[in-house]
């Protein structure tokens, strides 16, 4: 089986449920509190083992209680955790999610912790995974170094490249050229042009921008608008699940996109019947509470009339 290597950090999620997401110097009582594995990288990793993907995981988490609860759920999901470093010197990270319990709208603010401390050894230490595998994915957590020099690996190894800028970061103009698929959201593209993408007019208007960067595909989501897609020779929208149960939390939504679409590029789908996929997986994600914990079955996904 094709299989997926995915660089990204492992934080614990320490998600707080109110009515609203406080304003600035604002305290409000919350309504709910709940514990869980994080991280954008280790949430794709996640989705993509329950899409069905073949996934080896590049992180670093600490030798405590919460490097624990990611070494738990790579076990219950199958992920290769050959190259989850641990580290005796630094802890696991955290994440501070703060959630709209009425509308699922969230606000992070996160900690690498140990992940932040990924060096360009752990990675070369992962290459052969990376050289061997269909496709790499990654987004903006870990230190950026290492993000870039794996993605030269993949690069000069003809492996598909999945690029999720998050959170959006200045690069280098000899970065995007080694990306296949580019994946922003609507702030994280608008990051990259020079004006704001909040429809898909906007991201119609906007993706050549982005394109001339150097990445060959860009893949904007628009949360529960749907995708826009853009390359040299196609432009479409693909409109997002219209959903039969409530949003609750719509925190990992874009990792559930990323993951799901990488194990749907891993399999006997183009690439608009892998955004088709990834959307319904996404869609389900934002119906149940938690990052890696809220990522649907692959049966939930056929399930969908
Ligand atoms: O994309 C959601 C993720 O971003 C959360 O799990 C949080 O840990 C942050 O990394």
């Amino acid at each position: 089986m094709k299989s997926i290597t995915i660089l990204g950090i492992f934080v614990a999620d320490l998600a707080f449920f109110s009515k609203k997401i406080p304003a600035r110097g604002e305290t409000i009582l919350g309504e709910d509190f709940v514990v869980g594995p994080g991280g954008k990288g280790s949430n794709q990793a996640v989705a993509a083992a329950k899409a069905g993907g073949q996934v080896n995981f590049i992180t670093k988490i600490g030798n405590d209680q919460y490097g624990d609860m990611a070494k738990k759920i790579y076990s219950e999901v199958n992920i290769e955790t050959k190259n989850v470093f641990i580290s005796d010197k630094f802890s696991t990270g955290v994440a501070a999610i703060l959630i709209n319990k009425e509308t699922g709208d969230n606000a992070i603010s996160v900690v690498p912790g140990a992940a932040g401390q990924l060096t360009i050894e752990d990675i070369n230490k992962a290459e052969y995974e990376i050289k061997n595998s269909e496709i790499f994915l990654t987004q903006l957590e870990a230190p950026i170094n290492t993000v870039i020099h794996a993605l030269k690996i993949a690069k000069s190894n003809n492996v598909k490249t999945i690029f999720n800028p998050a959170p959006a970061a200045k690069l280098d103009k000899d970065v995007f050229p080694l990306i296949d698929f580019f994946t922003p959201n609507e702030s994280e593209a608008s990051f990259y042009v020079d004006g704001e993408i909040n429809n898909e007019e906007d991201a119609k208007k906007y993706a050549k921008d982005i394109l001339q960067l150097g990445v060959k595909n860009v893949l904007i989501t628009l949360g529960e608008k749907g995708v826009y897609f853009e390359n040299s020779k196609e432009n479409y929208f693909v409109p997002a699940l219209d959903l039969k149960d409530k949003v609750v939390d719509t925190s990992g939504a874009g990792d559930a996109f990323n993951g799901a679409f990488a194990a749907a590029m891993c399999e006997n789908m183009n690439v608009k019947e892998a955004i088709e996929f990834a959307n319904k997986f996404a869609g389900l994600s934002t119906t149940k509470i938690g990052t890696a914990n809220s990522m649907p079955l692959r049966r939930e996904i056929e399930n969908l009339t």
